[in-house]
């Protein structure tokens, strides 16, 4: 037998990923249809894969809500979706072919009455779009609501794992609120679906940019040699972002921007950055890379020294006056979320000791960006005068992971003159000036491998529980405090305790 690791010809292999990857026929079912994740994202993802002949003609769409729609009703949200926020332009053939697969079922979850109509609505498309009984169980809901879903998924048959067929559950994070309650929401679904059939969705493992991470590091020679504490003196890793809560005081208050995207995305790239390469990147090796190196990190042993939160204020940004946190609708006077985290992790292994990675994060920033940015040693003897030099920091290797997406390499060059004068200079690569393709959006790339079956950008769960276990301690020391997270300006770059944070070390915080 040839197992998953011993594929021989790999021209023959379905998942080569050099060639063209089409889903099979299969339905799609989305939980929580209405949301906002599902019109700014999943739709139109869906729409672009067909639109990319990446979806077979027997695909189907079916949504479940508890609104009272028709299946043209529904169908006519997901076309209005797709005018707006789809990446590739809207072709008329395409929307047909892809809006006859489409339903709607009007139920609540709980209710045996609406999950046997989604029953009978699956059975129905399995019939007439030939889709082989596979389903895919997408819960864009909130995780109190999994237990149920699961339940009754399992109930009505609808996740029994039959020979030839597939039925996948997809999650989105938050994937609990702390290590206790990301083991219990992991018991739950584990005890329906088996784990090669639940995918977590963090979808910065789906940017093209966090992907060319791994070509960039594993695919040279030129930066490994340096990629160690020898030449590395310290990491930064920066996701920003120019916007406050919107709407979603909700969903924000009470869990705060750590556990919104540090324990995920960030301690994701973290991982990428700094973990060993591994054998291949078939999905068992890739995470057991990144799991060794997140058992490596830990929290910081001084919480009041390398740990800071801020929270916004009013004020103006980009012209425009905008509200504080505080005055945002629907986030409580006493409330002592934050909006703006940095944190210091150090990895206890042979390349990193002594290497502190800093992570940061914020709303209402100067703008928005992310980027992983490694600053270099200074060289051990610099044969200038003290003056010719002054302008000189330290080398840095900047992956731009979104928006301007490329690489920047910073080091000092001599000014053009008769003294010598040194300055620092950019070398830059930018994916739009390299490629002429655009890169496809993040659920793109992630659905089409749920459908596909391909699990190596789904974090496991146990990348989940070592990331809970980084931030459990922080949130704990957080969570003792009397003081609230400390105001900063709209606008700028985080509270003046995350500089002081820094500055303690001898650093500063980027300002890209
Ligand atoms: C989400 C967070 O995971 O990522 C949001 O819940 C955040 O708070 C968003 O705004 C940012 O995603 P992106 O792809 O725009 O960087």
């Amino acid at each position: 037998m040839i197992t998953s690791t011993e594929r021989v010809n790999p021209l023959r292999d379905p998942l080569d990923r050099r060639l063209p990857r089409i889903a099979g026929p299969c339905v799609l079912v989305i939980f929580g249809v209405t949301g906002d994740l599902s019109t700014r994202k999943l739709m139109p993802a869906v729409y672009d894969l067909a639109n990319r002949g990446l979806l077979p003609p027997g695909f189907a769409l079916v949504g479940f809500a508890r609104r009272d729609w028709e299946h043209q009703d529904f169908a006519k949200i997901v076309h209005d979706a797709v005018q707006q926020h789809a990446r590739t332009p809207f072709r008329e053939e395409v929307w047909k072919q892809l809006s006859e697969g489409i339903r709607f079922v009007s139920g609540e979850i709980g209710n045996d009455d609406s999950v046997r109509r989604l029953r009978d609505t699956i059975a129905e498309l399995d019939e007439a779009r030939g889709t082989g009984g596979n389903h895919a169980f997408y819960l864009s809901i909130p995780p109190s609501l999994f237990q149920t879903v699961v339940d009754q998924l399992r109930e009505h048959g609808l996740a029994e794992q039959r020979y030839g067929q597939w039925s996948r559950v997809v999650i989105e994070k938050p994937f609990g609120h702390n290590l206790s309650s990301a083991r219990e929401l992991n018991r739950v679904v584990s005890s329906v679906f088996p784990s090669s059939s639940v995918f977590r969705i963090d979808h910065y493992l789906g940017k093209e940019t966090v992907q060319n991470l791994l070509a960039l590091r594993f695919a040279n020679q030129l930066f490994e040699p340096v990629w160690n504490n020898n030449y590395v003196d310290h990491v930064q890793i920066t996701m920003a972002e120019d916007i406050g809560i919107g709407g979603r005081a909700g969903y924000f208050d009470g869990i705060g921007i750590a556990r919104d995207v540090i324990q995920n995305h960030l301690l994701q790239l973290l991982a990428l950055t700094a973990m060993e390469e591994p054998t291949s990147f078939q999905a068992d090796q890739l995470r057991a890379e990144k799991q060794k190196v997140l058992a490596a990190a830990r929290p910081p042993k001084r919480m009041d020294l390398h740990t800071t939160r801020g929270r916004y204020v009013g004020g103006w940004q980009g012209g425009k006056k905008v509200l504080g946190y505080l005055e945002e609708k629907g986030i409580p006077p006493s409330t002592t979320t934050e909006t703006y985290a940095a944190i210091r992790v150090d990895i206890d292994n042979r390349r990193w000791a002594g290497v502190p990675f800093y992570l940061r994060t914020g709303k209402r920033l100067a703008r928005r960006v992310t980027e992983i940015a490694l600053g270099f040693k200074r060289a051990p003897h610099l044969p200038f005068s003290s003056t010719d030099t002054e302008e000189l920091g330290y080398n840095a290797l900047v992956l731009r992971i979104q928006p301007d997406e490329g690489v920047t390499l910073r080091f000092g060059a001599k000014v053009p003159g008769t003294q010598m004068e040194i300055r620092e200079v950019n070398m830059d690569f930018a994916y739009g000036g390299s490629f002429t393709e655009s890169s496809p959006e993040a659920y793109e790339r992630l659905i089409l491998d749920v459908l596909l079956g391909d699990p190596p950008l789904f974090p496991q769960h146990e990348e989940v529980e070592l990331a809970w276990e980084i931030l459990d301690p922080i949130l704990d020391f957080w969570a003792s405090l009397d003081t609230p997270p400390d105001g900063y300006e709209p606008g700028g770059w985080g509270p003046a305790c995350a500089d002081e944070m820094l500055a303690r070390d001898g650093h500063i915080w980027r300002r890209p």
